[in-house]
């Protein structure tokens, strides 16, 4: 791959076929703008299939060479996420069931059923052909595996698939349903053939079932993922990656990096009218993604698609202001990322997205935004060096999907919301408040190497987390563990015992009761006298207020009203050669920027950049000798760095004396 960050992305010029004088056009802006990565072929199967079996690439072929011939990278996709016309009317199995029982007619995209053994073959077929077409064509630089995955099918294939799945889980029925707790309500399955997904018109309140189901999608969709893999791979060694999405609840992604040579993701943040408005909590919301794709392979991820003016799908088709084109794609850039590349290159002239922004528009003029993507353009280059260095985070806070699920669809103790995502985000934006990076990961992955790690609201506890925590712990690692922690097993039954499962003396307090509070009412989390963090301030608590009974903690904060008036809602432990401490409720968020403050020095965790004023981020890429500092300002206004900032260090962009909302300054330290 080029030393350069790949900049660019989506072009569909099958839609101007006819019109080569627009591809022409294209070209000439590309350059301009320094365009040097398209991605091509999401969407072309039609045209690559047009009857069964007839394959004809003289499209695809002449647009790869027309761009090899530019000088234009190609990252080539596998076009499965749309099918054409021929291939459902004359294989109806290939479209999906919806969980009410119901076969889709032909139309939209992601419509098909990833068990279906007819779309399986047509689709192996057709990435083998294109393997063997272009796997060796020399600007071909990836393969982009389909388009955002996503969304389920209840065929009887696919309840096949997962009875079978269940019963390599299990072993027999009786285990299931002894996991499952089937007695309950007399759901007692007699065989595995007895199972079906959950359904509005059947089983849909039986939480393990919800479960399973989902993992299963997830473990589905791999298992058709890895085929695609495999037929590319038939002719071709280059890298695979498959593009992925925002906070996707219908998918574990975790379980799909082993099968990818490198991450990418789709970024659309609501820019300008997400968060009420508020630039600082975008940023951050965005950047927890950011760092959570980047920690899926621990190493540079692909900014697959972005918005480079407004999305169409959005509640507001906002314009992005002058400057956050630069400042959202750096971003990216300052997390981990190795390109900038968006969603699209050029307008469609009608269809569903014929709205939705691109850098060239149906004008074929220069506009500001291109010009914008010009200047983002220069910038990248100017900061080239930095492509292919790493992040490496010594804090690390879990975001677990499985644990989501369950929890999540577990009736109790919030059904009106348990504000996970809020909850994440406070915690997160208290971290980088401390100017560290932050790796954002799955239950599972490894713990070592972290000085900190929080567990927010970690409901599911799996394949011996409780363990691995305690150890953690034990070995001196500093342990954050939050409310609705340790509540249930892999099958979401409730542990008998204390809670947090295992961990009880490791936080030195146990569970007794969880509050729920309505909407707009809060308790208040009041300084504990003589708190060891010599917290001076009141805190108010939302959502969620846990109960607990100490044992050896000892409480930071204590509720301020109601009947636990006096419980603590935070508390501190010390364990082995390491200390936990534990946060009962949802609190505001300045909490976190006080607490993490407070606890990071004792981490052993050595700032990148510190006294960061709220909208102000720090995050570090290394290449093993030097290293390259990004502080990016998502506040309203301008912010005057200290001279001790970047003093005596490389300034490879923007001022050191000056950081402007949603400015950007590079350095080398
Ligand atoms: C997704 C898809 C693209 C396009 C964009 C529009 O990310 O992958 O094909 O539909 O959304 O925002
Ligand atoms: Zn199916």
């Amino acid at each position: 791959m080029s030393a350069e960050f790949h900049f660019g992305g989506d072009y569909n010029p099958e839609q101007w076929m006819d019109h080569p004088d627009i591809l022409e056009e294209d070209i000439r802006h590309f350059h301009r703008m320094g365009i040097n990565t398209v991605t091509l072929n999401v969407f072309s199967w039609a045209f690559l299939e047009p009857e069964e079996g007839r394959y004809d690439f003289s499209f695809l072929s002449f647009v790869i060479k027309r761009m090899g011939e530019e000088g234009i990278s190609v990252i080539l996709a596998t076009p499965s996420g749309a099918r054409p016309k021929w291939l459902a009317a004359k294989y109806p199995e290939v479209l999906r069931v919806t969980d009410d029982r119901r076969r889709m007619l032909f139309g939209e995209r992601h419509n098909h059923c990833y068990t279906s053994p007819v779309y399986r073959e047509k689709v192996r077929l057709l990435n083998e052909r294109l393997s063997e077409e272009f796997g060796h064509a020399e600007n071909v630089i990836a393969w982009h595996i389909s388009n955002e995955y996503g969304g389920e099918c209840h065929c009887p294939l696919c309840q096949d698939a997962f009875r079978n799945w269940l019963r390599k889980r299990y072993g027999s029925i009786e285990e299931l349903n002894r996991r499952w707790n089937n007695a309950f309500w007399s759901h007692i399955c007699r065989s595995f053939d007895d199972i079906e997904s959950p359904s509005p018109i059947g089983e849909h309140k039986n939480p393990s079932l919800a479960l399973d189901w989902k993992r299963f999608v997830t473990y589905q969709t791999v298992d058709f993922m890895s085929e695609e893999i495999k037929a590319v791979r038939k002719y071709s060694e280059l890298p695979v990656t498959t593009n992925m999405m925002y906070d996707y609840d219908g998918l574990d992604y975790s379980r799909f990096a082993d099968s990818l040579d490198f991450i990418s993701w789709d970024n659309y943040p609501s820019w300008g009218t997400g968060f009420g408005g508020d630039g600082v909590l975008v940023a951050a919301d965005n950047a927890i993604e950011h760092d959570y794709f980047r920690s899926l392979k621990n190493k540079p991820f692909f900014l697959m698609e972005s918005c480079p003016a407004a999305t169409n799908w959005q509640p507001y088709s906002h314009l992005k202001r002058p400057g956050v084109l630069e400042a959202a794609s750096l971003e990216a850039v300052a997390h981990g990322s190795d390109s900038v590349l968006f969603f699209q290159m050029r307008n469609s002239y009608a269809g569903y997205e014929k709205f939705h922004g691109a850098l060239i528009d149906n004008s074929g003029r220069c506009t500001r935004v291109m010009k914008e993507a010009e200047e983002l353009g220069k910038k990248l280059r100017m900061i080239s060096r930095v492509k292919g260095s790493i992040v490496h985070a010594e804090a690390a806070v879990i975001n677990d999907r499985e644990s989501r699920w369950a929890m999540e669809g577990a009736a109790g103790p919030r059904n009106a919301g348990l504000h996970f995502r809020d909850n994440l985000r406070r915690i997160y934006l208290g971290l980088r408040s401390c100017g560290i990076d932050v790796d954002v990961i799955d239950s599972e992955h490894p713990f070592d190497g972290y000085k900190l790690l929080v567990v927010p609201m970690l409901y599911m506890f799996r394949s011996g987390a409780e363990q691995r925590l305690r150890e953690f712990a034990a070995d001196g690692g500093t342990l954050v563990v939050t409310h609705w922690s340790g509540v249930a097993d892999e099958c979401d039954a409730v542990y008998p015992g204390l809670s947090p499962h295992g961990l009880a003396d490791v936080l030195g307090l146990y569970r007794t009761e969880i509050d729920a509070l309505a909407d707009g009412k809060t308790n208040t989390a009041v300084p504990a006298a003589g708190n060891k963090l010599g917290m001076k301030r009141s805190y108010e608590c939302s959502v969620l207020a846990e109960v607990a009974e100490l044992t050896s903690a000892s409480p930071v904060l204590v509720y301020g009203d109601d009947f636990y008036k006096g419980y603590p809602a935070a508390a501190v432990n010390s364990y082995g050669s390491g200390r936990a401490y534990y946060i009962a409720s949802m609190l505001e968020e300045g909490f976190y920027a006080d607490f993490f403050a407070s606890i990071i020095a004792g981490c052993g965790i050595e700032p990148v950049v510190s006294g960061l004023p709220r909208g102000v981020f720090a995050s570090r890429r290394t290449d093993g000798e030097k290293n390259f500092v990004f502080m990016q300002n998502f506040s309203a206004s301008e912010v005057i760095l200290d001279s001790s900032v970047a003093s005596g260090c490389r300034i490879i962009a923007g001022s050191p004396e000056r950081l402007p909302s949603y400015g950007t300054l590079v350095f080398e330290k």
